[in-house]
């Protein structure tokens, strides 16, 4: 075997699809390994079966705890992993703690490391993704970037620039690709068992996911959140996948009853083609996540970030992302400028354009051959 995916959280999964088919289209033996950190049906297998991600040859069920004992178990159940499959390389993707653990051990043993969404930054080191980014992208052998961007980060850094290939972004390979299969959201909402009623004006919705820590793990930021979202959803009414995490937060400061039920459609996460047809037929999607930034802009719809800064400065300087925090009047803000003006119109950065997992593979099949 020539080339060991690996896949651990939901994010990784729209980003491993594209260049595992580019890999076996250049005749590049490829397999898959799954570390288990998300592992509930609507995390995880749905994404399998939507994106047709071929079955992975092992799954190490790693599961949830603390960032240092999810990290070691990946580490310690991976390691006899490569021991077994013996790969020249692994190919990891994104910046979770499965990312960096399964990194670490190749790295160790002497195993290729191959980085997708290399050289993204938010300069912000009380994220745990972005210690995970700086450390990947240390150990890693082949670098591959979504922006131009990301190469001054990686030179800034001590990392040599002939490592690094700018490519494009495999998550909006995996967006096109899918695109004309997206549900839409009227099917959706009624397939979700949601009260349509308060989506019968024809104004629209707006599509809501909040994960961060910084953003649900403390009782008064999510509050205040709650209170904005029942602010904004009387101008708009908002779906909301809830992720599992912000589920449990907003049960254990007993928030749930605070929202404005009547005007917010509360669902369980989104399958991609569910999500992506949120996102595309949305007015406005309010997130603090990484990868819808991306995904807003390739699909030219505003997107309001709910985060202090950003890795992906792009989707900011060309398309069409406004970072506000977690503060309500700026949330409120950036919300009636959209409401009033359409919001912000962007153009779709170089490169994401379908084809990156094609210079991917390319890249690789060359890079492997020189190897030897
Ligand atoms: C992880 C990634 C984050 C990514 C997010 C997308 C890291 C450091 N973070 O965060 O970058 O944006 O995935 O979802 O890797 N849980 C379940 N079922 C699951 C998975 C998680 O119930 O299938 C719950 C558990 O209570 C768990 C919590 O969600 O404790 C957090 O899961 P975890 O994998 O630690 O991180 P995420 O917050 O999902």
């Amino acid at each position: 075997r020539k080339v060991l995916c690996v896949v651990g959280a939901r994010p990784n999964f729209m980003k491993i699809a594209p260049v595992m088919r580019a890999l076996s289209a250049q005749g590049i033996d490829a397999s898959l390994v799954h570390t288990g950190q998300h592992y509930d049906a609507g995390m995880n297998e749905r994404f399998f079966e939507d994106l047709r991600i071929p079955h992975p040859e092992m799954n190490l069920e790693v599961g949830s705890s603390s960032h240092a004992v999810q990290t070691a178990e990946v580490m310690r159940r991976f390691e006899p992993v490569l021991d077994e499959f013996r790969p020249a390389t692994i190919l990891v993707v994104g910046d979770v703690n499965s990312t960096i653990a399964c990194a670490l051990v190749a790295a160790k043993k002497g195993v290729g490391v191959i980085h997708v969404e290399a050289g993204l930054r938010s300069f912000d080191r009380s994220m745990p993704e972005e210690i995970n980014r700086v450390l990947t992208d240390q150990i890693s052998d082949l670098l591959f970037t979504t922006e131009r961007h990301a190469l001054e980060n990686l030179v800034r850094e001590g990392i040599s620039a002939d490592r690094v290939h700018f490519v494009g972004n495999v998550m909006i390979d995996t967006l096109l690709d899918n695109l004309d299969r997206a549900l839409p959201w009227r099917e959706f909402l009624k397939a979700s068992g949601v009260d349509t009623h308060m989506f019968e004006a024809d104004s629209g919705f707006g599509a809501v996911t909040l994960h961060r820590p910084s953003n649900v793990d403390t009782p008064h930021t999510l509050a205040a959140l709650v209170e904005t979202l029942n602010e904004i959803s009387q101008d708009l009414p908002l779906v909301f996948p809830v992720h599992p995490r912000t589920s449990s937060r907003l049960e254990a400061f007993d928030l749930v009853k605070k929202l404005d039920r009547s005007r917010i459609a509360l669902i369980p996460p989104a399958g991609y083609l569910e999500m992506l047809g949120l996102m595309r037929d949305a007015r406005v999607v309010l997130t603090d996540s990484g990868g819808m930034q991306e995904e807003t802009t390739a699909l030219g719809v505003p997107c309001i970030t709910l985060r202090e800064n950003t890795e992906r400065p792009i989707t900011i300087s060309e398309g069409t992302n406004v970072l506000v925090g977690n503060d309500p009047q700026k949330i409120l803000n950036a919300f009636r400028d959209v409401m009033s003006t359409g919001g912000k119109r962007g153009r779709i950065p170089e490169y994401w354009d379908g084809k990156a997992a094609e210079r991917i593979a390319a890249v690789i099949g060359k890079w492997l051959a020189d190897r030897g």
